[in-house]
């Protein structure tokens, strides 16, 4: 499965969907395969032209939109953000006064932060499925309304995993990463101790 097919596993049919930063839209266009409407909006008047020129879907509104700066209230009750680091994510966020029902992201960074910094806005992990594709670790995380308590090792490495082998071989990737940055760092950042302690201590 592949990160778009990932963020399509997680829509169900009647879900009101915009994907914020869409670029060519191929969420849009699996969701109008099976006949689907959504909105894809992107901060970049080239790429939404761009997509306009190749797409000729009446299933899919294609808009400029810096964040959800362009979309209305009740329009979408299910937000995509993905590929664009948390605080792209969180200041989209920050900046809107409209709720979702469910939020799927796929940041490139800062999961950690990204976990605890929804919880303050009342969003909550509902699950999450770490994405393997052309060679490198994703990681999809679905946020429901709410807000729960988390513990040290799930805000730095996630919990409720779909895919528990690909968690598995994610957490081996991440530590040999982690051990690496021990070996050669001069800093000692404590986030590094951190990760290596939460990966050791967790059995799946
Ligand atoms: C790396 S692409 C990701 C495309 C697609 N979502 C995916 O996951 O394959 C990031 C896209 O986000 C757009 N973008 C960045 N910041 C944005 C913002 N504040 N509002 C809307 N779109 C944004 C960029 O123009 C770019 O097309």
């Amino acid at each position: 499965m592949n990160r778009i097919e990932a963020l399509y596993s997680l829509i169900d049919i009647n879900d009101n969907v915009v994907d914020v930063g869409c670029d060519q839209a191929k969420l849009s266009l699996m969701l109008a395969n099976r006949n689907q409407s959504s909105i894809a909006c992107d901060i970049s008047e080239n790429v939404i032209n761009r997509a306009k020129k190749s797409i000729d879907s009446p299933l899919i509104d294609l808009r400029v939109s810096n964040g959800l700066s362009n979309i209305k209230e009740e329009e979408a009750d299910t937000l995509v953000l993905a590929g664009m680091g948390t605080h792209t994510i969180l200041e989209i966020l920050n900046n809107t006064k409209l709720r979702f029902k469910k939020i799927i992201t796929i940041s490139n960074n800062y999961h950690d932060i990204l976990r605890e910094k929804m919880n303050t806005l009342n969003y909550k992990v509902d699950s999450e499925l770490i994405i393997y594709e052309n060679d490198k670790y994703y990681n999809l995380i679905k946020f429901i309304e709410g807000n729960r308590q988390y513990t040290k090792k799930e805000l730095l490495l996630g919990l409720n995993h779909i895919d528990k082998q690909l968690y598995k071989e994610y957490l081996n990737y991440l530590l040999k990463k982690y051990e690496n940055i021990k070996l050669s760092s001069k800093d000692n950042n404590p986030k590094i101790y951190e990760m290596i302690e939460a990966i050791k201590n967790t059995n799946i």
